[in-house]
């Protein structure tokens, strides 16, 4: 259990292409925890790996309900439904935010911790989150998708 270094907007780490998880072995889920404790650390509602520094197909997603957090590995998003218009942000870029179209409705297939294939489908937020993450294990970041003139930058504390 630990909590680890978020690479930020520059690194460019966060444009390269992710590898699948071929087993899920000790260090996967050590990857796994420390994801989801830096998560909360930083009250983000998901966090990919790269974002740590690891070029593996994992993603964690916790909305703070009773249902999380969800650990998608080698997510591969299967069905996609409507569009939304979201406020976002990315705890690679702290102090930015925009507008972006997200689908509505996204369908995911995953592998889970235990090993076993999963589907998840999520609506709003989720899909955002699952869409938004799973961007980032193909090297795409949100601000490459926001609407123009939506970006706004706060100032540091
Ligand atoms: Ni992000």
């Amino acid at each position: 259990m630990a909590i680890r270094k978020v690479r930020l907007e520059d690194d460019e780490i966060l444009r390269k292409m992710c590898r699948p998880v071929e087993v899920i072995d000790d260090k996967i889920k050590e990857l796994v925890e420390d994801m989801i404790d830096t998560m909360h650390d930083q009250d983000g509602v998901g966090l990919a790996a790269p974002q740590v520094g690891i070029l593996k197909r994992v993603v964690v997603i916790d909305l703070y309900d009773d249902k999380g957090p969800y650990v998608l590995i080698n997510p591969e998003i299967i069905k996609e439904k409507g569009e939304q218009e979201v406020d976002e942000g990315c705890l690679s870029f702290p102090n930015k935010f925009a507008k972006i179209i997200r689908p509505e409705e996204v369908t995911v297939k995953a592998i889970g911790l235990d090993g076993k294939e999963f589907t998840l489908k999520g609506k709003g937020l989720l899909a955002q989150a699952i869409s938004h993450e799973v961007d980032h294990l193909n090297g795409v970041l949100f601000v490459d998708k926001i609407i123009p003139g939506t970006m706004e930058i706060v100032p540091k504390k």
